[in-house]
């Protein structure tokens, strides 16, 4: 029996508005992220998920707080990672943002207009560097080239435990699709579950998140 924790997830997409209408955003469905918590809520765990906007119901007994641009994402991180045992990053994060929101629509005046866009704040990376995390933390990686030294890179770089990475190039999988394959990698081990859907994927993310946590004195 696994006693419950709490588990912090990230999912969707962020939102970066360019003015009052208009927005820069990816192709993320949500659905790897909610489909972890489902499983995580019913096993018992009590599951903050922080979410960009999806066309998902949200999962019975989750606790959710939606957000819309990186920094939102980024401020209720903050504020609940303290409360987690284990922090799950499956949102795709935009990673720039207009440098200036305009107040009123832009209109079609010039023949070109030019967007500067600045670095969104790396919410993974602030987890234990910035906001002082000590629990089990993983992310994911969301790759196109290279899949598997881009993931070692990043759970190095981000202070991960483990890394989920995905091939975001396949049309088979990922954005938008009920199936994914992943590759498990930390600094001990690395694991590749065969195809399958999101939903039985999450039980063998979850079994691996609480499994890390259970030396730490949770189990
Ligand atoms: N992430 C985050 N905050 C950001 C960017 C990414 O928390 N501003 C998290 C994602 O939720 C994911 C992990 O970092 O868990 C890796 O995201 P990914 O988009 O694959 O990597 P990036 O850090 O954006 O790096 P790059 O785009 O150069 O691959």
């Amino acid at each position: 029996m696994i006693p419950p924790m709490t588990i912090l997830i990230t999912a969707g997409p962020t939102c970066e508005a360019i003015d009052p209408v208009r927005f820069l955003t990816n192709k993320s469905s949500g659905k790897m992220g909610y489909a972890i918590a489902k499983s995580a809520a019913d096993q018992g765990h009590r599951v903050i998920l922080i979410s960009g906007p999806t066309n998902l119901n949200v999962p019975d007994l989750v606790d959710y707080i939606p957000v819309e641009s990186t920094q939102e994402m980024y401020d209720a991180v903050e504020h609940w990672i303290k409360k987690a045992d284990i922090a799950i990053f499956a949102a795709a994060v935009a990673d720039y943002q207009p440098a200036n929101i305009s107040e009123q629509k832009i209109k079609k005046d010039a023949e070109t207009i030019t967007l500067k866009l600045v670095k969104t704040p790396d919410i993974l990376g602030s987890a234990k560097q910035k906001f002082g995390y000590q629990g089990v933390l993983i992310g994911f990686a969301a790759e196109t080239e290279n899949l598997e030294m881009n993931a070692r890179e990043k759970l190095k770089r981000k202070g991960c435990d483990l890394i989920v990475a995905n091939d975001v190039s396949r049309k088979d999988i990922g954005f938008n699709t009920n199936q994914n394959e992943i590759l498990l990698i930390s600094a001990d081990y690395i694991e590749r579950p065969p195809k399958a859907s999101k939903q039985h994927l999450s039980h063998i993310i979850l079994e691996h998140a609480v499994n890390l946590a259970a030396p730490r004195g949770m189990d």
